[in-house]
């Protein structure tokens, strides 16, 4: 059991005078997958980087609690994984260079191990030392899983988890989610039915935009 959980408060974002999401509050514990829901433009993305503490509500509050702990903001890069289009590869690395690279910058282990592990499970070990601007979309996606994953984290906040994959791909992902949620939390932002047909709570951010 993994002992985490997420919880809004009082979610309020404006940018500007545009008003993207008001009195959002909910809460996710310990296991399973949650979906967020809307239109493009309605704020899922804004409300993931919200979670992942990459950018900040306009008013309210996100906690998180890892084995009854708040885990304050400069540490929770090391509680979660994080997969989104606003990530940034380097192009002139090669793929096992970004995980080196990015481990470093997260301060956590660079485990070996379990990162061939996640390279042979996302079919890319063979192109490992291949420079990322000569990967496909689909392959940069898988790529960007393996960041996510390769510091066991116990929340997995996922955006938009499988655009740019074809179906096997897709299916490969939905193994992992399904996998990982038995031990930890997964978040998934997306409009894909097939993506939002994994979640057992989905918020619908249509529902967050006026006074109830
Ligand atoms: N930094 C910013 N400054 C101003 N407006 C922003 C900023 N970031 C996002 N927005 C606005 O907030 C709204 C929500 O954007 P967001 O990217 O969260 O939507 P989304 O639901 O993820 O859309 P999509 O399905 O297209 O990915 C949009 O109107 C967008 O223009
Ligand atoms: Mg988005």
């Amino acid at each position: 059991m993994s002992n985490y959980s997420l919880q809004a408060i009082n979610l309020n974002k404006t940018f500007g005078r545009r008003l993207i999401f008001k009195d959002l509050t909910f809460k996710v514990e310990d296991y399973g997958i949650a979906g967020i829901s809307g239109a493009n433009g309605s704020g899922k993305s804004t409300l993931v980087k919200i979670l992942a503490g990459v950018d900040s509500p306009t008013s309210g509050k996100v906690i998180h609690i890892g084995n009854g702990k708040e885990i304050l903001p400069d540490k929770l890069h090391n509680h979660i994984g994080f997969v989104s289009p606003y990530l940034v590869l380097y192009e002139e690395f090669s793929a096992w260079e970004n995980l080196n690279h990015f481990a470093r910058i997260r301060d956590v282990k660079f485990d070996n191990e379990k990162i061939t592990y996640l390279l042979n499970q996302f079919l890319l070990f063979d192109r490992r030392n291949d420079f990322v601007k000569t990967f496909s979309s689909g392959m940069k996606q898988r790529l960007k899983f393996i960041f996510a994953l390769m510091h066991s984290p116990k929340l997995i906040i996922l955006d938009e988890p499988t655009s740019n994959l074809d179906t096997e791909g897709k299916d490969s992902i939905y193994k992992i989610i399904e996998e990982e949620s038995k031990s930890g939390i997964v978040i998934i932002a997306s409009n894909e039915k097939s993506d939002l047909a994994l979640c057992s709570v989905e918020i619908k951010l249509e529902e967050y935009k006026n006074h109830k």
